[in-house]
């Protein structure tokens, strides 16, 4: 093991990306992963489910035979278009791809307008339930109402086709109607998590060149309300902002500042709008939304989606993949409206398909920790989707607590965020699904738009860890580092090898960046190919195995952050003259975030240790977010470098993780990891 480590190191650190001999290594030394591609456990489906199912298996086959045709047949099938599109794919742009390219449609009048025209206007599009316990429930013919004279108020204030709208906002229906407010009128919303701080929206509403903010005064969350109004303030306090009005839902009753001329309660604007607005068709290429990711760079990258395509893999997904039949089934996805998760699987898949939703405002224990076990019971919930590190905190909070509740509603469960371990899945399978609800384990990316790998309910015979198979019409490849396709049971590189409906077509402001960074790694000549950042396996079934990024990238309970950006934010602090950061495992929540920090001398002994530590890790929420807080950071008289002087994440790794330490002749100084553990016993 020693020889490879140094070359693991120096490899990893010399190049890019993780070198593909050295994932083998890694990966396979280790006994989860092992366990991983002998897991011997099946669970087929039963007879009566596949007899229901939505998804039939001849539509891999029909995918096969005409990949392109397919996403055109579900084009027509799922969506309503105001011209029709002649045109399926056009690739001759690569990578950015046109689906759908002379077709129109409003993305709003499918997830809204066509329901209630078809009969459906009384049926429940969401119930909704606020932290505190208010609740509401709004029909598809409601829904519908709020959003066009919302419309009516975002034309009024200037808003059109291609501007852009930033949104920060809690959890409540005034989120999904801005949303769909801005798709009506073909303009583009950059929805911000409201846990994300006034700096990172500063910087999202400058990248974007915002022109309308949309906010709450406040939203609930552990039994307080978190202001939001006064973060945007903050984000809009330098001169030269591009934002003219900030539209402000009354939600907390907090008490909020106020600039005349700018800020305009929702409410009242709601009320002075005519009520009727009709949907006019744009361009399937038309931009839909932006939303920021973090990279291996410090600065968030702005993943552009478009509207026809994106909508189409959406709906097709949500509605194959949770085995959606939307007469009967309540639907529930735990994930806030800021992520990706919960554009595509909140807001327009469930509401493209006429799907009813639950939708909750809060956090999963407050009051109490069976809170969302409470509301399965209370709504009849069927099909559930939630992430791991939710699913492993009630796990070690033990069964009795969703034991109290009715949950015999659920029949379908879904994961998504991180790759899902055997133990959660079969608890999850167990306690939640009774023992024989179906788990699709969905994997995807914010860029990938839509679901790209899952078992489909009915059809797949499901096996524990591994998210299986790639969808209908999804050509994905595991390609090791000279980029042919590594054999089972090799690990390698995960790509998406064909174009896909949903895909991103770019990154904001930046198309070189968009180039570089997924497309440089194996394209060649007239062949794309996405790399998507993440490392798998394929086992002896052909079943895929995500092993996790490859990047400096790190999963914190299933959101991305960067060690880059939070380094930055560390660095940006008067003491600290220098900081590492790794993503080191943790049971609860996957990854967790550990800096390694070294003060200016100046600083030297200004604080006790454990004061700066307390500082820091404030400082980095302040900047970032509350997400980004690291778990732990250490102050240190030094980092280890290699010689060409990069920082060994890795070792620094092995140090958060309380491993032993490899060999660490490579190091310039070989001293410096026993002066760094030296001052962590
Ligand atoms: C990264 C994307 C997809 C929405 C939520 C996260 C990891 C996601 C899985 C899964 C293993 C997964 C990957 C991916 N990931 N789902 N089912 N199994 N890993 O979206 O913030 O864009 O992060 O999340 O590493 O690259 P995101």
């Amino acid at each position: 093991m020693g020889g490879s480590r140094i070359e693991r190191f120096t490899c990893t650190y010399s190049s890019r990306f993780l070198a593909v001999r050295e994932i083998d290594e890694d990966l396979m030394s280790t006994n989860s992963i092992d366990s991983l591609l002998h897991e011997s456990r099946r669970f087929p489906p039963t007879a009566e489910f596949s007899a229901g199912a939505i998804a039939k298996p001849e539509i891999y086959d029909e995918a096969k035979a005409d990949r392109v045709g397919f996403w055109a047949d579900q084009a027509r099938d799922l969506l309503h278009w105001h011209k029709p599109f002649t045109e399926t794919l056009d690739w001759s742009g690569a990578p950015v791809a046109r689906w759908f390219g002379d077709g129109e449609l409003n993305v709003a009048y499918n997830c809204l307008d066509r329901h209630v025209e078809s009969g459906n206007g009384d049926r429940v599009a969401i119930h909704w339930e606020g932290e505190p316990g208010d609740t509401r429930s709004l029909t598809y013919a409601e829904l519908t109402a709020e959003v066009k004279r919302a419309a009516n108020v975002l034309a009024g204030l200037g808003i059109g086709k291609g501007d852009r709208v930033a949104i920060y906002m809690p959890v409540i229906p005034e989120a999904v109607v801005a949303m769909l407010a801005v798709a009506r009128l073909g303009a583009v919303h950059s929805v911000v998590f409201g846990g994300f701080s006034s700096e990172s929206l500063r910087s999202r509403i400058d990248d974007a060149s915002a022109k309308l903010v949309i906010t709450a005064d406040g939203g609930w969350r552990k039994g307080k309300v978190f202001p939001l109004k006064a973060a945007v303030d903050g984000a809009l306090a330098a001169e030269g902002s591009t934002v003219e009005h900030v539209l402000v839902v009354r939600r907390g009753e907090n008490e909020v500042e106020w600039s005349e001329g700018r800020d305009l309660w929702w409410h009242d604007e709601m009320a002075k709008v005519a009520a009727e607005h009709v949907a006019e068709g744009f361009e399937a290429e038309n931009p839909l939304f932006i939303l920021y990711t973090s990279g291996t760079t410090g600065k968030p990258k702005g993943i552009l989606h478009t509207s026809g395509g994106y909508l189409t893999q959406v709906a097709f997904t949500h509605k194959n993949v949770f085995d959606l039949h939307p007469e009967r089934d309540v639907y529930w996805c735990t994930a806030d409206v800021g992520w990706i998760t919960g554009h595509s699987y909140v807001v327009y898949g469930p509401l493209a398909n006429g799907a009813t939703q639950v939708m909750y405002e809060g956090t999963p224990d407050t009051p109490h920790p069976g809170r969302w076990w409470e509301l399965i019971e209370k709504y009849k919930v069927s099909i559930f989707y939630t992430a791991p590190t939710a699913i492993r905190s009630f796990m070690k909070l033990g069964r009795e607590i969703p034991d109290g509740f009715d949950l015999s509603s659920i029949r379908v469960l879904g994961s998504v965020g991180e790759p899902i371990n055997p133990e959660a899945w079969i608890w999850y399978r167990d306690v939640i699904g009774a023992g024989t609800a179906p788990i699709v384990d969905t994997w995807w990316q914010t860029e990938t738009g839509g679901i790209m790998i899952s078992a489909l309910p009915g059809i797949t015979t499901l096996k524990p860890g591994s998210a299986q198979v790639p969808m209908p019409g999804i050509k994905i490849d595991i390609l090791g580092e000279d980029g042919t396709r590594v054999d089972p049971p090799q690990g390698g590189l995960l790509v998406v090898s064909e174009p896909w409906p949903s895909m991103l077509r770019g990154i904001w402001g930046d198309p070189e960046r968009f180039r570089e960074t997924y497309w440089s790694r194996f394209s060649a000549g007239d062949t794309w190919k996405y790399f998507a950042g993440d490392g798998a396996h394929v086992d002896s079934d052909g079943d895929i195995v995500l092993l996790g990024r490859v990047d400096d990238v790190m999963n914190v309970s299933g959101h991305r952050l960067s060690t880059q950006e939070i380094e930055s934010a560390l660095v940006s602090h008067p003491m600290v003259a220098e900081a590492a950061v790794v993503g080191a495992a943790d049971e609860a929540t996957g990854q967790a975030v550990v800096a390694f920090v070294i003060l200016r001398s100046d600083q030297e002994g200004a604080q006790t240790v454990d004061e700066a530590s307390t500082i820091l890790r404030a400082h980095v929420a302040q900047q970032i977010g509350a997400i980004a807080r690291p778990r732990q950071v250490f102050i240190v008289a030094e980092l280890p470098k290699t010689r060409s002087g990069k920082i060994m994440r890795r070792l620094l790794q092995d140090v958060a993780e309380g491993r032993e330490l490899g060999d660490t002749t490579t190091l310039t100084d070989t001293s410096v990891m026993q002066i760094i553990t030296d001052k962590l016993n």
